[in-house]
């Protein structure tokens, strides 16, 4: 994956723990790379020590590390890096959630070598839908969760997020239900 979201968690941990526990992951995590440069490819396998390592460290479940970074790379690295493209992509939660089937090809012209996730939303009703999560990567349908909050969280829409289906459970693919709490007319 490309080094921004390396250094997405490791701005994630520092916001929270501070830059010394980001160095126990790293050390725990056996990488031994100084900064990541957000536009260059690191093997998946670093992003997965690293998540495995903060769980060690930080005594926390990896699921819940997964789900608050979902909410930090909408809240921070999503907004505060890119958030022409953010905007662009939606007004509303509804909006936006109708656009993310086609959100990341916009995000390949900027990372061309990008293996994005493929999204489909499905019966779609005033305040909820199913988002239907397809990837080759495994594990990550905390991080999906983590990103439905924070997508809540920034168009100030309550939001509840349940896996209907799970991959891990032997599914095809993730599955959603995304329920929220429509805008007063
Ligand atoms: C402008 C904002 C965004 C940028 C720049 C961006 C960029 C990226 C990048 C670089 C990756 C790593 C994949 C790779 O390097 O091959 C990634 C993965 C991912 N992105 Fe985005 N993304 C953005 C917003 C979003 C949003 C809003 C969502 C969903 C709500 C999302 C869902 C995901 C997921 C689930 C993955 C994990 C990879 C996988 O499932 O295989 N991203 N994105």
């Amino acid at each position: 994956m490309y080094g921004m979201v390396n250094k997405a968690i490791e701005d994630m941990v520092g916001m929270h723990f501070g830059a010394e526990k980001w160095e126990q992951i790293k050390l725990r995590a056996g990488v031994d790379v100084e900064v990541f440069m957000s536009n260059e490819g690191y093997p998946d396998e670093v992003t997965y020590q690293l998540v495995a390592a903060a769980s060690e460290v930080l005594q926390l479940p990896a699921d819940d590390i997964l789900v608050a970074f979902g909410e930090h790379w909408v809240l921070h690295t999503a907004q505060e890096g890119y958030g022409g493209l953010m905007r662009a992509a939606g007004r509303t939660l509804p909006e936006f959630l109708g656009n993310l089937p086609n959100f990341h090809s916009r995000v390949s012209m900027i990372f061309p070598q990008l293996e994005p996730p493929r999204f489909e939303c499905r019966d779609i009703t005033a305040n909820a839908l199913k988002l239907h999560y397809f990837t080759h990567r495994p594990g990550l349908a905390s991080f999906v969760v983590g990103l439905m909050q924070g997508l809540g969280k920034l168009f100030r829409t309550p939001v509840t997020v349940r896996l209907l289906e799970a991959r891990e459970n032997g599914a095809d693919h993730d599955v959603f239900a995304v329920t929220w709490v429509p805008a007063a007319p």
